[in-house]
């Protein structure tokens, strides 16, 4: 019989995505083939992510509309990987009878088996977090492209009050730094022009004797023409020597995604954030005068249990100060099994909307004042992509993370060019002519 048809469907993180690239590695050395379109699919699988409630409700939602592909295609086999698969476990195969495979974060290569045993009609569950599972050796299925993901290290020991990673993902295990290197340095061959990083919290990065800032070092000298960002950063152990190396480095990008979560210090302890506003206020004041052009993105989350009016005020208060380019926020949504858990969940959900409301649109009037003053400034670019709006232009990022959209002209996608930028709003800088810069 010929290999099937198989459409998968990323949901969550970074991390995410580059696991859906490992489990198509997986299946493409089995001779499994892939599909964009799901009326075409004999297998469809969902890598799922379980941070909040609201990321499983859209995944029921879409396990609900394959029930319905099931009707008119009685043998396609429904298969939910990821970050849910491993917080639910058998629930979720004994509640959602349109499922036939559950597979958690550290069983991918097990998925063309549990596949196979599907056909046969035998549903499985492979659920076990390994402490040593890094898919060093698995090739990602890649398409061709611009930008390239590779998770660096696995897991998360943090252990913040208010999150499942620690219990989806497993313990903290980093991959190795040859391996990696090697990875990019076909990835420069094949054409690839930037590198992310991936890791719950990549500062714990460590390969005997080599930490995070070694590994970035290393991978920053493969191609100097690529360019390298990482993601993502706790602020506890974000060390010197990183700052140093962003700074020394050219092509290490100048941009920073640092979650501070709140602004609050009483807030920070109850999350086990393990550091206090006035650590986070340095670390960033260090990273501006060694790096003076770095920006930084935050995540905040609002209504965390018992968080006041006060305590609100001051993660406005902080992000006034900080200036942050960007902000990731989100309402506090209580996880099962987390310790916050045990708190209960006392914000009221109309006070955690306007709070929401408020974070937003400060934000979103600091990220405005911040890109007006890039107006009349030149940038490099790489441009990565068409733009979203329309075919006549390309969007491209600076080197410290924001998108421009620039005309098309003679310009391809892949290309460094200079621009000056000649318009902003709060997410976007725009300019009218890009020119090509060979490096
Ligand atoms: N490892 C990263 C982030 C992982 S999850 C870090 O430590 O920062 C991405 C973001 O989701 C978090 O930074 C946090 O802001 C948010 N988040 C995590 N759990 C959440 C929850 N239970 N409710 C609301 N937001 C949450
Ligand atoms: Fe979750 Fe905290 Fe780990 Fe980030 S560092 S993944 S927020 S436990
Ligand atoms: Fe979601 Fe898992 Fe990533 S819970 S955010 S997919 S690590």
């Amino acid at each position: 019989m010929d290999k099937q048809n198989i459409y998968i469907e990323t949901y969550g993180c970074q991390m995410n995505l580059a696991d859906t690239e490992i489990v198509q590695g997986v299946l493409n050395s089995t001779g499994y083939k892939f599909t964009n379109d799901i009326s075409q699919a004999d297998v469809v699988l969902v890598n799922t992510c379980a941070i909040r409630e609201h990321a499983e409700e859209r995944i029921y939602g879409r396990l609900g509309e394959f029930r319905h592909q099931k009707k008119e295609n009685p043998n396609l086999i429904v298969g939910v990987l990821g970050c849910m698969a491993e917080r639910l476990r058998k629930q979720l195969i004994e509640e959602e009878k349109v499922v036939d495979l559950i597979v958690g974060p550290d069983e991918y290569r097990r998925v063309p088996e549990l596949i196979e045993n599907a056909f046969v009609g035998e549903k499985g569950i492979a659920v076990r977090l390994s402490k040593t599972e890094t898919y060093d050796d698995i090739i990602p299925y890649r398409e061709e492209g611009i930008s390239a993901w590779i998770s660096v290290m696995r897991g998360c020991d943090k252990f913040c009050t208010f999150c499942v990673v620690p219990f989806t993902r497993g313990r903290e295990r980093s991959r190795s730094l040859e391996s990696i290197v090697e990875e990019v340095r076909l990835l420069s061959e094949r054409g690839f022009k930037e590198i992310n990083l991936l890791g719950q919290n990549v500062n714990s990065y460590q390969d005997d004797s080599f930490d995070f800032a070694d590994l970035l070092y290393a991978v920053s000298k493969v191609d100097k023409q690529m360019r390298v960002r990482f993601t993502t950063s706790h602020p506890q152990d974000f060390s010197d020597k990183l700052v140093r190396t962003i700074a020394e480095n050219e092509n290490i990008c100048n941009y920073i995604h640092l979650p501070v979560q709140s602004g609050s210090n009483r807030i920070l302890q109850l999350m086990n954030r393990t550091y206090t506003v006035k650590h986070f206020l340095k670390l960033v004041e260090k990273a501006r005068i060694e790096i003076p052009s770095v920006s930084f993105s935050t995540d905040i989350i609002t209504g965390f249990p018992t968080e006041t009016d006060d305590d609100h005020q001051m993660t406005m208060d902080l992000m006034k100060e900080v200036q942050f380019d960007g902000a990731f926020m989100f309402k506090y949504s209580a996880r099962e099994n987390t310790k916050a858990w045990n708190l209960g969940d006392d914000v009221a959900e109309e006070i955690k909307s306007i709070r929401l409301r408020e974070i937003i649109e400060q934000q979103q009037k600091i990220s405005y004042e911040i890109n007006q003053t890039l107006i009349g400034k030149t940038f490099e670019i790489l441009i990565e992509d068409l733009s979203k709006k329309s075919e006549d232009f390309y969007m491209g990022r600076t080197d410290t993370n924001k998108i421009v959209i620039v005309p098309k002209g003679d310009l391809r996608i892949g290309d460094y060019c200079l621009v000056k930028i000649e318009r902003a709003n709060s997410a976007t800088l725009f300019t009218s002519d890009g020119i090509k810069i060979e490096k």
